[in-house]
Parts: C-alpha cells; structure tokens; sequence
C-alpha cells in the first residue's frame, strides 16, 4: 500500500507498538488519527498535530460515538488499525484467573470486533481501504503463562481471515499484524529477547509498503513462531516457553 496519502485510524495508538506506528504512518505524509482512554495522552499527541479520539473498545456505545465523531472530521479515513489489547498471567489451576480470561477477550477478541463492525459499512461505501488486525507470534505458538491471551490472538487471527473472505470484492482489504516481542515500555527489562520498537516499525512500514500488501505482516523474528508447526518445531518450543509458567506467583518457592 501507498503509506503517503491514507487517512488512518489507529485505535490504542495512545502507547506503544501503536503510538510508533502513528508517527511513522505521518512521517510518510499519511493523515493520521489515534484512538485511546488516556485523555492526557491524546491531548499531547493532539499537540503534535495528531487527529485524536477518546474510545473504550470494551463499550460499544463509545465504539459508537468515536466512529461517528471520526467519520464526521474524515471522511475519507481508509484504514482502520485495531491495535489494543493486554497480556494478564493466568494460572490455571486457580479458578479466580476467569476475571483476568473475561477482561483479556472483552478487549482484545470482541473489542476488535467492536471497531471493525462500526467501521466496515463505512469502508464498503468507500468500496476501498484496509483493516489492519493485530495478533502476535503467540497467535501461533502459545505462552503457557498467558493462556486466554494467546486464544485471544488465536482468535482474533481466524476471525481476520473470514472477514477477509467475507470482504473479498468489496475493496476493503485485511492484513493482520503479527509481531514478536517487541520492546515496548520497559519490557526489554523483563524480555532482554524483545525486537527494538524503532527496528521493528522499520520492518513493518517496508512490509505494508509492499504491493500487493501482504496479508500477513510478518517481520523476520516473529517467523519462527508463525512457522513452528508446520516446520516440526511446535511441541519442542512449547515445552520450552512452559518453563516460564515457574514466573506465576503461585508456583513459586
Ligand atoms: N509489545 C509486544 O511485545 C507485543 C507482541 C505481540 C503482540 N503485541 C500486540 O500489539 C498490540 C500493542 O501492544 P503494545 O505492547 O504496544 O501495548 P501497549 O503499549 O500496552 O498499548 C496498548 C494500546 O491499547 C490501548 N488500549 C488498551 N485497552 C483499551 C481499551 N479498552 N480501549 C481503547 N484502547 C485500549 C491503550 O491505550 P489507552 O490506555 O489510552 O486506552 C494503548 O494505546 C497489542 O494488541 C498487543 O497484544 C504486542
């Protein structure tokens, strides 16, 4: 795709992965609007010439009204990326993980599909523009310790595949982001593995940039996990990630 001339919404573009994306999707010379609770955050990105728009992807009638009041001010938006989500351990042999399961696909299962429904009778008019879903490896390869987190990723994965079917000659595409750890706000403290975020939204800008935009937006690190089972690597890399369930509280000492 063209990055210089869209109009793109990024809702959870208030921190990282998504607040990156954002400066790079504007330094392209596209028109950019990020989408987030964090009223002092948006007022900031307001100030360096962000369009901006409170939303709680887990409340519809806020889905609503961002839609409306993003849609009112761009009318020609073209692209939708449905970045948020959260990561929460869980143990599974205490049943008080459910809240921490029900929180994680509120938000990043069945929040996504909050914002693509509001947005797609939009993009069909248009008869042109893309969603940009986003999962993670952990789609493909799961963390033992963040159980309802990778069925969430899973999930959210299937579910851009069908609405790209479903999509199909409408002109409104679907690609799925799929990034590895990424070191976001500290995290490359508590994963000294994690991707740099500016080397990893390099990768990813000259992926989107290719034509035909790929369906899967899939950087050199994340390959590994996107590949595991089919490459006969599955059961050995769970095995190994396993070890990490020693991190639950729980299962300490
Ligand atoms: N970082 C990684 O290593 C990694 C790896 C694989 C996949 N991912 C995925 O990449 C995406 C971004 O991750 P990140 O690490 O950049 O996370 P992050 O820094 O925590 O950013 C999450 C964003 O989502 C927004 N958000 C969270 N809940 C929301 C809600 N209910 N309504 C509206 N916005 C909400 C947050 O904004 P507000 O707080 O302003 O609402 C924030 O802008 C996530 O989907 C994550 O699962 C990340």
């Amino acid at each position: 795709m063209d990055l210089s001339k869209r109009t793109v919404l990024i809702v959870g573009g208030t921190s990282g992965i998504g607040r990156e994306l954002a400066r790079r999707f504007a330094a392209a010379g596209s028109t950019v609007v990020v989408g987030g609770r964090n009223r002092k955050t948006l007022a900031e990105l307001a100030g360096e010439n962000f369009g901006t728009v409170g939303v709680d992807i887990t409340d519809s009638a806020s889905v609503a009204s961002a839609r409306d009041a993003v849609l009112a001010e761009y009318p020609e938006l073209d692209t939708v990326v449905t970045m948020p989500g959260i990561m929460l351990l869980e143990d599974l042999r205490d049943p008080a993980h459910f809240e921490a399961a029900r929180t994680t696909i509120d938000t990043n299962l069945t929040g996504t599909i909050r914002v693509i429904d509001a947005f797609t009778p939009h993009l069909i008019r248009r008869g042109a523009g893309t969603f940009v879903t986003v999962t993670s490896g952990i789609a493909f390869l799961p963390f033992p310790p963040m159980p309802t987190y990778a069925a969430s990723k899973a999930a959210v994965h299937a579910y851009s595949e069908a609405l790209r079917a479903q999509l199909d000659g409408t002109g409104v595409g679907v690609v799925e982001l799929v990034p590895p750890a990424v070191a976001v706000a500290g995290q490359e403290k508590v994963n000294p593995h994690a991707l740099p975020l500016d080397g990893f939204a390099t990768e990813v800008m000259q992926l989107l940039s290719e034509e035909p935009t790929p369906h899967e937006i899939l950087v050199k690190q994340v390959l590994m996990h996107r590949w595991a089972e089919r490459d006969g690597t599955y059961d050995e890399l769970v095995a190994q990630r396993a070890q990490a369930l020693a991190m639950l509280p729980g299962r300490q000492g």
